[in-house]
């Protein structure tokens, strides 16, 4: 059903809205209007602020571990490929070919070159030309100078990066405060053993903001991870300029039973470190094995999401792989459905924002906001708007 003018779900005055909230206390926080998550035109700009300005994840490491090892996927709408090349160095290149544009690669896969599939002009796994059929005798063409166009690409912790822009400062520098808090996991170290691929039909900041608050654990996950990680033993971390995050206790003491990193004390063997890396990564440290999600946003209402697993050691049975992948694909499966309920509601006339919980609970969602405003906010904060409150 469309919105009317008088709908409070119209265009909210977005600058606005994040300028006001801007500095504001965590039991002051309130959620934001529906037409954030709704709005195609917001979403362009939240395109070309965040997703095409700050460093995103795109996956990890392991998917490329060896020379030749690709993948491809649609960045807000640009079509990427990362590649280990055979020199040894991982790119992210656009995969648009130089003669007429057509996408070249698919999927992925380990390759020799890549070959595009509408007159075969073919380029080796560091993006250079190699051949370009019937092009010898043009007088302007620079062969040799025709490579696929390279962008930013850092690991941060087994973590791949791209960013757009060239003035954002390096990833490891912006990310060192929250490197301090998990170092001792050593997720670097961590392999991946599951990785899957959706669609959400939902905002991408329904699912960043679910993953990252503590609130729903108990009362939407009561069979699963309510069990194992629930709402009452959820903290708040400080959040820096580049991330927010949660801490999580387990119900029943296990520091004795758990596996990890030789570096992790007793405490952090008993606790769980969510953290957002904002736009695009959310990851729930635990020191046997952690989860993770790289969003891809694709309309208003639909976000892809690449999932995967990472487990510390070798000492695993495939029974015990099984059983962490059983209760992530689970506990997935029932945010799922509850995120298509979050973005319908969004979308009615009669939403409004409504009061957050606590910083414990919900701060994290505060903090990303914040984050929002930062980005997107305007300048002042004289357009405070009055019901804000
Ligand atoms: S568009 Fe790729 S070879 Fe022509
Ligand atoms: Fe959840």
């Amino acid at each position: 059903m469309a919105t009317t003018n008088d709908s409070p779900n119209q265009d909210p005055g977005f600058e606005a809205w994040l300028s006001a909230l801007r500095g504001r206390d965590y039991d002051r926080g309130v959620s934001l209007p529906g037409a954030f998550y709704t709005d195609a035109n917001w979403m362009r700009r939240e395109r070309d602020a965040l997703f095409l300005a700050d460093w995103v994840c795109v996956g990890r490491i392991d998917e490329v571990a060896s020379p030749g090892d690709f993948f491809t996927f649609d960045h807000v709408g640009e079509p990427l490929l990362v590649v280990h090349g055979r020199d040894g160095v991982i790119r992210a290149l656009a995969n648009v070919c130089r003669h007429r544009g057509t996408v070249i690669a698919d999927g992925s896969g380990n390759a020799r070159k890549f070959l595009c599939p509408y007159h075969h002009w073919a380029y080796d796994t560091t993006g250079q030309l190699l051949n370009a059929p019937h092009l010898d005798a043009h007088e302007t063409f620079d062969r040799a100078g025709c490579r696929l166009p390279e962008i930013r690409l850092e690991t941060w912790l087994g973590f791949l990066f791209v960013c757009f822009s060239d003035t954002a400062p390096e990833l490891a520098e912006a990310l060192a405060p929250l490197e301090d808090v998990i170092a001792n996991y050593h997720l670097e170290q961590m392999s991946l053993r599951y990785l899957a691929d959706a669609t959400w039909q939902t905002n991408w900041k329904c699912l960043l903001e679910n993953f990252m608050e503590g609130y729903h654990l108990t009362p939407l996950h009561r069979d699963t991870l309510h069990k194992v990680n629930p709402s009452r033993l959820c903290r708040h971390l400080s959040p820096g300029e580049l991330h927010f995050g949660y801490s999580v206790g387990f119900a029943e003491r296990v520091g004795d039973a758990r596996i990890g990193h030789p570096d992790l004390s007793d405490a952090e063997l008993d606790t769980c470190v969510m953290f957002a890396v904002p736009p695009g990564l959310c990851v729930g440290v635990g020191s046997d094995y952690s989860s993770f999600l790289c969003l891809r946003p694709h309309e208003p209402g639909s976000v892809r999401v690449k999932m995967g697993l990472i487990f510390h050691g070798d000492d695993w049975r495939d029974a015990e792989i099984e059983r962490a992948i059983g209760l992530f694909e689970q506990t997935m499966d029932e945010d799922k459905q509850v995120l298509v309920r979050v973005q319908q509601g969004l979308g009615s006339r009669f939403h409004a924002p409504g009061p957050l919980a606590g910083r414990d609970l919900e701060g994290t969602i505060w903090d990303f906001y914040q984050y929002l405003g930062r980005r997107l906010g305007g300048v002042t904060r004289d357009s405070t708007p009055e019901d804000l409150s």
